[in-house]
């Protein structure tokens, strides 16, 4: 008998709420996925303020469940679990959803399921293109995230061969956007600007690629700082920075670095599998050179479509399903948010 999981998202900036419905030969297929963002009211701080996230998700965490129920067009009582992100996150972002998950729980009496956020972003490619063949490889770019990790079971076995050692990628992504005078969140209107610039134009750092460097980590800090130096300088001589130079070289450098790293660990590990997901995962460079590399390796390339790469609730439904189907435990009501739950541990 096929049964409908309902999925909570909170962590961040993002209030999703996501139904789906898990088959019996273990498909799970989506019916809702409601998200209400209150990046805008962070735009003017450069980033995001978690009192005003928190606020956010308690005005939107009730209308976007009675709308994902309209969506799908099914009542309360027909779910049969509830999955939310206990981590990682925001504390106080967080603790919303996990909040409201186990009132669910509790007044519907269904099972409950805190799982990893990380894991939703790499669960949710399976509403798109089916079941993830084991092992895969996930590479995991976002506004709070970089890693790659190594994917045996989705439902219990994630582990991590490398983050960022600083900045994640679209924090990057954010912070020079910033300083070339572009809008928050950077990575679309850098994205934009780069397809009139000149990849080559600047020759900027490769972060973490010496030899003694650990293999699967990443940096951006550096590319950050030099870019910043970069428009320094020419500023300082008085002439006019070339935006559109700068956005292309700095995508280049960003999205060389993650698609080396991810074809390297695939060869090393012989996985034929990568699945990008995150926000970066839409920048049109990363996926053309991932494509572009995937194909001459002879690798499977995956990226779910922008909607579900960024944060939502659909994504934690689908990871709730996997949990389901594989007879994981639920958790218990005194769930607590875990702002650094690791990647390792997929349900709580
Ligand atoms: O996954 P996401 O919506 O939220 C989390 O951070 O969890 O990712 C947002 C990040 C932002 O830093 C944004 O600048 C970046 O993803 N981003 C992009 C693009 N679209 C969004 N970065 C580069 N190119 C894009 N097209
Ligand atoms: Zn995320």
């Amino acid at each position: 008998m096929a049964r409908i999981i309902m999925g909570i998202e909170s962590s961040c900036d993002e209030t999703g709420v996501g139904l789906v419905r898990l088959h019996d030969n273990g498909a799970v297929e989506l019916l809702a996925d409601e998200v209400a963002s209150s990046v805008e009211q962070h735009a003017r701080f450069g980033g995001v303020v978690p009192e005003v996230a928190s606020r956010a998700h308690l005005e939107a965490m009730v209308p976007m469940t009675r709308r994902a129920f309209e969506t799908a067009g099914l009542k309360m009582s027909d779910v049969d679990a509830i999955a939310v992100t206990a981590g990682p996150g925001l504390a106080g972002a967080l603790l919303v959803g996990v909040s409201a998950a186990k009132a669910y729980s509790a007044a519907l009496g269904i099972p409950l399921y805190g799982v990893n956020h990380l894991a939703g972003h790499i669960a949710v490619d399976t509403l798109q293109h089916g079941p993830l063949p084991t092992p895969c490889l996930a590479l995991l770019v976002s506004g709070g995230h970089t890693q790659l990790l190594r994917v045996d079971d989705i439902a219990s076995r994630i582990t991590e061969l490398g983050s960022t050692v600083d900045d994640a990628a679209g924090e990057a992504y954010d912070k020079v956007a910033r300083l070339l005078g572009l809008p928050y969140p950077g990575g679309p209107p850098m994205d934009k600007a780069a397809a009139n610039g000149d990849p080559k134009a600047i020759a900027f750092p490769r972060g973490m690629t010496g030899p003694r460097d650990a293999k699967y980590d990443f940096s951006f800090s550096g590319l950050k700082t030099s870019v910043a130096r970069w428009v320094e300088g020419v500023e300082r001589r008085g002439e006019e920075v070339p935006v559109e130079d700068v956005a292309a070289s700095f995508q280049e450098a960003v999205a060389d670095v993650l698609t080396a790293k991810a074809i390297k660990a695939a060869k090393e590990f012989d996985i034929g599998t990568l699945v990008i997901s995150g926000g970066v995962a839409a920048n049109s460079r990363l996926s053309s050179l991932a494509r572009e590399r995937c194909e001459q390796a002879g690798i499977t390339l995956r990226v779910p479509k922008p909607k579900l790469c960024t944060d939502n609730g659909a994504m934690i439904a689908a990871l709730g399903a996997h949990v389901v189907a594989a007879g994981r435990p639920q958790s218990s009501l005194d769930l607590s948010a875990n702002p650094a739950l690791p990647v390792n541990v997929v349900s709580v």
